[in-house]
């Protein structure tokens, strides 16, 4: 068998002497959907901040069966691992193409950046038609599909994003869902998705974990989990 993308193990963060995760493990398989659940403060931006060495934390994050603990963030970037933070951190001021860019700094070679701007611009080509546009000029969640567009400029391995939906219209995050959900199964993507939206996201992933108080609570096939009481009635308003 294949190792995980992702294998997290015993994971530990917090910001200086308070302790938010206390020691938590998951895994993303290769082509999987996971959704991490749970109400606010539960640790799951904490968590995502661990991943991505916004934050210290130990325990081991595992990612293509390779530790990645005792690297700094701009090298786990580099691995693979892409973070859209909450909120939807596009340079308001820059345009389109700038911000799109800037996804892919790491490419130094002018025509490779070119080269993947032509092809996002060809998946997403209502980008393209904007992208002389400042970001800050796009709708939310027009803004929010940038963010993940940039965060695709450098073929991640895994694409984590923190409540992509927050803030926006139902009909939007539906198409925002399905553009993730078209990544998966188009391109293979493995992504982990943070969200509140509990009934949307148990859509489109293959599986979830519910995180409370800094652990995991509860794990499962998402079907699975939408027939549990426990989620129906916390997380589903039923
Ligand atoms: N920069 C920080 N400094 C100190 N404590 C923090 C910081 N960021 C978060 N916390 C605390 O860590 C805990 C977990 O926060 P976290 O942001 O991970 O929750 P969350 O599950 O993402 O919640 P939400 O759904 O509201 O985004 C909370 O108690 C929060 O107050
Ligand atoms: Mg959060």
């Amino acid at each position: 068998m294949t190792a995980p993308i992702l294998r997290v193990r015993e994971l530990h963060a917090g910001y200086g002497s308070i302790r938010v995760l206390h020691g938590i493990d998951f895994e993303v398989e290769d082509g999987e959907i996971v959704a991490l659940l749970g109400a606010n403060g539960a640790g799951k931006t904490t968590t995502l901040r661990a991943l991505s060495g916004m934050i210290a934390a130990k325990g081991s994050i595992a990612l293509d069966g390779k530790d990645v603990i005792a690297l700094d963030a701009s090298e786990r970037t580099q691995r693979g691992i892409a973070h859209i933070p909450q909120g939807r951190g596009t340079f308001v001021d820059f345009t389109v193409e700038e911000n799109l860019a800037l996804g892919a700094y790491r490419m130094r070679d002018k025509r490779a950046i070119r080269s993947a701007l032509d092809y996002w611009y060809g998946i997403f080509p209502w980008l393209a038609e904007r992208r002389a546009q400042p970001a800050g000029s796009l709708s939310g969640g027009e803004q929010q599909m940038l963010a993940v567009a940039r965060a695709l400029m450098v073929e991640p391995r895994i694409l984590m994003c923190d409540e992509p939906s927050l803030g926006l219209a139902p009909a939007i995050t539906q198409s925002l869902f399905a553009l993730l959900e078209r990544l998966n199964k188009e391109r293979g993507m493995a992504i982990l998705l943070v969200e509140q939206n509990a009934r949307l996201t148990l859509k489109i992933t293959h599986r979830a974990y519910v995180i409370e108080s800094g652990e995991i609570r509860l794990s499962g096939a998402a079907a699975e989990l939408r027939d549990n009481p426990l989620i129906q009635r916390a997380y589903l308003g039923t």
